[in-house]
């Protein structure tokens, strides 16, 4: 398994649903840089369960504890370790699954490629309780972020068929994207928040579950973080993102949309603004160019598929018979992931941000 991700910012996650403990150790974090921890805790439980009618019932309290990198709250500079207990288990719920592997999780192709020694209980190493350490560490990178300028907030583009109002691309003000970055279900039109509660516990209802998209914001990114080809600041988000389970697209700035436009309505034309600056009037290209930002606000989406997990009776393989089977999943899962899932992607953009950063040598 490879859960260890960057260069320059080296984030290292590891445990299980119900292993003693999850958690991250971070290598190369900048020194000084002092925590706010209860900005980490507010981060914390917007991702945390059992806050929502849309969201699982297991409670958590995703307390962190840290084990050393920070002194008087302050980072060291050596290598940041942290865990967060787990406490709610019900690992019985979960012991069918490793001969009846779930339609839509990790369960099959855990049970293959690790010759069924895998940790079945709770999802394992695949559970969505992995992004706590992720979104810890990017409170972490939020903070170091803000006080360069940098801001990164997201909402509930949509779950089902129900969208929120997009981000401005190019204008979006400082108070929005701390409202946003502070909200459980962050949504730009709240009225739409209700609406897709009402999508959610239609699903639940029907013993089902729902999908929905994360479009993210970051602003106040300098001009020139990032590389052509393979290090382009794209591929250093993506690659974080897709670590989140249950991630299965990402699009930047128009994304597939732009395949359908000409140049003339894709272009985003460039201007002076009163202070000098080069901007753009539009920013289709989601402030990157070649790989690296333009100084317009970095725009992505991510799909969200809906959660695997479904109390309706489905069709699957019996492992130890070799026949086919039926399944019905126990066990506490969310109907929507989408709204916990936004701070995850907001933790891995302020990540691969700090990183894009930190390589570009503009940390
Ligand atoms: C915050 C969060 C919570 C999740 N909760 C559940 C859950 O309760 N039940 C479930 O089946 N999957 C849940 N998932 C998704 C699975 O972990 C994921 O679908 C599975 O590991 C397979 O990975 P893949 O969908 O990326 O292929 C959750 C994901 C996230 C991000």
């Amino acid at each position: 398994m490879s859960s260890t991700w960057g260069e320059r910012i080296k984030l290292s996650i590891f445990g299980g649903s119900h292993t003693e403990a999850i958690g991250v150790n971070l290598d190369g974090l900048p020194a000084g840089e002092a925590v706010d921890w209860e900005a980490v805790l507010a981060q914390m439980a917007r991702r945390a369960p059992g806050q929502d009618p849309t969201a699982t019932r297991r409670k958590e309290a995703d307390q962190p504890r840290v084990l050393c990198g920070l002194l008087d709250g302050v980072t060291t500079g050596a290598p940041l370790c942290a865990i967060i207990e787990n406490t709610n288990q019900r690992s019985k719920d979960y012991e069918n699954l490793r001969v009846l592997p779930r339609p839509g999780h990790a369960d099959y192709t855990a049970y293959v490629k690790y010759g069924n020694r895998h940790d079945v209980r709770g999802g394992g190493h695949f559970s969505g309780r992995l992004t706590a350490p992720l979104v810890f560490a990017g409170a972490l990178a939020r903070q170091m972020l803000a006080r360069r300028g940098i801001l990164v907030a997201s909402h509930v583009a949509s779950i089902g068929e129900v969208r929120d109002a997009p981000f401005d691309p190019v204008n979006v003000s400082p108070q929005l994207m701390e409202r946003l970055s502070g909200e459980y279900f962050p949504v730009i039109d709240p009225a739409k928040r209700e609406e897709m509660r009402a999508v959610v516990e239609a699903a639940r209802m029907d013993q089902d579950s729902v999908g929905g998209t994360v479009e993210c914001m970051v602003t106040g990114l300098p001009v020139g973080a990032g590389n052509p080809m393979f290090g382009g600041a794209e591929n250093l988000i993506a690659s974080l993102a897709f670590g989140i389970p249950a991630m299965k697209g990402i699009e930047f700035g128009a994304g597939f949309a732009a395949a359908q436009l000409r140049g003339s309505q894709n272009n985003d034309p460039f201007y002076y603004d009163q202070e000098g600056k080069v901007r753009t009037r539009a920013n289709r290209s989601g402030g990157i160019l070649g790989g690296i930002t333009n100084g317009m606000p970095l725009v992505f989406r991510t799909a969200f598929k809906p959660t695997p997990s479904i109390s309706r009776e489905q069709d699957t393989v019996d492992l130890t018979t070799g026949r086919n089977a039926k399944l019905v999943i126990h066990g506490r899962h969310d109907p929507c992931i989408v709204p916990r899932a936004a701070a995850a992607v907001e933790a891995a953009a302020c990540v691969a941000v700090l990183e894009l950063l930190a390589e570009s040598g503009l940390l």
